[in-house]
């Protein structure tokens, strides 16, 4: 992904330790270059293949990937490239790794040492997005210890080009607004966040950061300007009062919440990567802002931010270059949640494009061709239905027919022998008509029309007859 240094020497020899410290030096500083990645996520069951995903990252102008594992067919269709990448140790063998010398040792051996360094890997992630995750708190305390024992294991076997981090989300700091006020939760701050910051303090390491505007522009669309998220605002502003700082898009006042959040506990230099931003290019009727028009007009002013030289920084690092990761690479169909969960990407599955896309940031916008206007910039309005996705399985639909009858009052009575919407009797009517009726019970508790992708939004009224499908209406 970054610039080739070339340099096939063992930077790892003790003999050598005045020249391996001059080329480190050289190295961070070609390091911090903002050239821009690519995160290919695999959740998909319709993706290319590696090789010709390699071939399309490099037709993105990418120079940098980060995927969320160690796969080896990736990581030998990366090799001899010149892009640098990123890989992640999985979320279930952090505490193991934690209390266990020998396993890091073991997961260096079998999934960097094979690779490098013919492929460029130069960042090791432990895990992803660790600290949003409640149900095993465990790991949070052993985050931190993992990523020493992994840091140590490089060392042993004399890779030192490599970076060791771990991604985390906005939901990492408990204040964000105003940006000064950035603090780390205080479930964390003390326990993980503190010792992470020397860690990465000590190695020069980065603190790896996922930055989505979409997610609280959403959220509050009437108080925050679309313009504001987009990069695109001529006239918003926002005046810190605390910092006195100037913000002209969100983007910078997320990151800036994390320097001051860093700063509080005393490191403010820790040098911030944004290990993912984006937008959505599509979701589902009950989202907002989830278009072509805006993930593309998202996308290319982030990059023009990313790759500008000199760099722009935020308002709080003005100058500072902010190396990144786009999210994603694919639309993937097998990512859980709401409908924009699958809607990211730069490129379809079939590997064709969902709007032009150039991560150099060298096409000038007059070259793109138009894109098509955006249809859902204000909330969709009339009433929406959930009817089983196309292609669903069977068997899958039944058992997901049978839990939405278990769950609220009478949600299928229609449904059952004589009930007005017992015909046609048939599973894909039957299921449609129950996850309609789940939806409309539990929408406002936070039920979603998802069951595991076999569900999907219909805004056409699919009542019939004496047949009334219960339906959600948005306010
Ligand atoms: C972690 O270690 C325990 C005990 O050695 C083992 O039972 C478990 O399978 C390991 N977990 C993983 C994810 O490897
Ligand atoms: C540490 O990991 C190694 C390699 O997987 C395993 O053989 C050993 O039993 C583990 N040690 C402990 C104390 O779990
Ligand atoms: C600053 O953050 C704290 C929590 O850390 C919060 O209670 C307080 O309301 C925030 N201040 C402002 C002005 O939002
Ligand atoms: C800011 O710009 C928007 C559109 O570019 C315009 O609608 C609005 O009136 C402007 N507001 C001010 C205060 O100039
Ligand atoms: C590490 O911390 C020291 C002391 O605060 C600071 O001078 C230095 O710039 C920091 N280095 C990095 C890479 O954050
Ligand atoms: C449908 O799902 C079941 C249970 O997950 C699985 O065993 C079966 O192979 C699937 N059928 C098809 C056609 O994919
Ligand atoms: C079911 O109905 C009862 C009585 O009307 C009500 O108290 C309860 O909240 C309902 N449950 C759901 C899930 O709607």
């Amino acid at each position: 992904m970054k610039m080739s240094l070339g340099l096939g020497l063992g930077l790892g020899s003790v003999l050598v330790p005045l020249l391996t410290l001059s080329l480190l030096v050289s190295i961070s500083s070609a390091e911090i270059s903002g050239k821009v990645g690519v995160n290919y996520g695999q959740l998909g069951n319709n993706l290319p293949s590696p090789s010709r995903s390699v071939e399309l990252i490099k037709s993105l102008k990418a120079k940098r990937v980060k995927i969320y594992d160690a796969n080896p067919e990736i990581l030998k269709a990366l090799k001899n490239t010149d892009i640098q990448v990123s890989i992640m140790v999985p979320n279930q063998l952090i505490s193991n790794i934690s209390h266990n010398q020998t396993l890091a040792d073991q997961w260096v051996l079998s999934n960097v040492v094979p690779f490098y360094p013919d492929t460029m890997i130069r960042y090791l992630l432990v895990g992803n997005e660790i600290l949003s995750s409640y149900s095993d708190t465990q790991t949070w305390y052993d985050l931190v210890p993992a990523m020493r024992k992994i840091k140590n294991s490089l060392r042993v076997h004399g890779i030192r080009k490599i970076k060791v981090g771990t991604p985390s989300a906005m939901d990492v700091l408990e204040s964000s607004f105003p940006p000064s006020n950035g603090t780390f939760r205080s479930d964390i701050a003390a326990r993980v966040i503190k010792p992470m910051l020397q860690f990465l303090n000590r190695t020069k390491s980065f603190f790896f950061l996922d930055v989505y505007p979409y997610f609280p522009w959403s959220s509050d669309p009437v108080n925050i300007k679309l313009d504001y998220a987009l990069f695109e605002s001529k006239n918003t502003t926002y005046l810190d009062p605390v910092s006195g700082l100037t913000y002209t898009n969100l983007f910078d006042q997320m990151v800036d919440a994390l320097t001051f959040g860093m700063k509080r506990l005393g490191y403010p230099d820790i040098r911030i990567w944004i290990a993912e931003t984006g937008w959505p290019n599509g979701g589902d009727f009950d989202q907002i802002g989830c278009n072509i028009y805006n993930a593309a007009t998202y996308n290319r002013n982030v990059v023009k931010k990313f790759t500008s030289d000199p760099p722009i920084g935020t308002p709080a690092r003005p100058g500072k270059v902010l190396p990144s990761f786009i999210f994603a690479l694919y639309n993937e169909n097998q990512k859980p949640g709401a409908g924009t969960e699958r809607h990211f990407g730069l490129l379809n599955p079939d590997g064709s494009n969902v709007y032009e896309m150039d991560l150099s940031g060298e096409t000038p916008e007059s070259e793109y061709k138009p894109l098509p206007k955006p249809t859902n910039n204000e909330l969709y309005k009339g009433k929406i239905w959930c009817m089983v996705a196309k292609g669903a399985n069977k068997s899958e639909v039944e058992s997901a027919l049978s839990y939405a009858c278990s769950q609220g009052n009478k949600t299928c009575d229609p449904i059952q022998p004589r009930g007005r919407c017992y015909k046609p009797d048939s599973l894909f009517w039957h299921a449609s008509y129950a996850f309609s009726s789940y939806w409309a019970q539990f929408k406002k508790v936070g039920g979603s029309c998802y069951f595991n992708g076999l569900a999907t939004q219909t805004i056409k009224d699919p009542s019939y007859g004496s047949c009334k499908f219960p339906g959600v209406t948005l306010i």
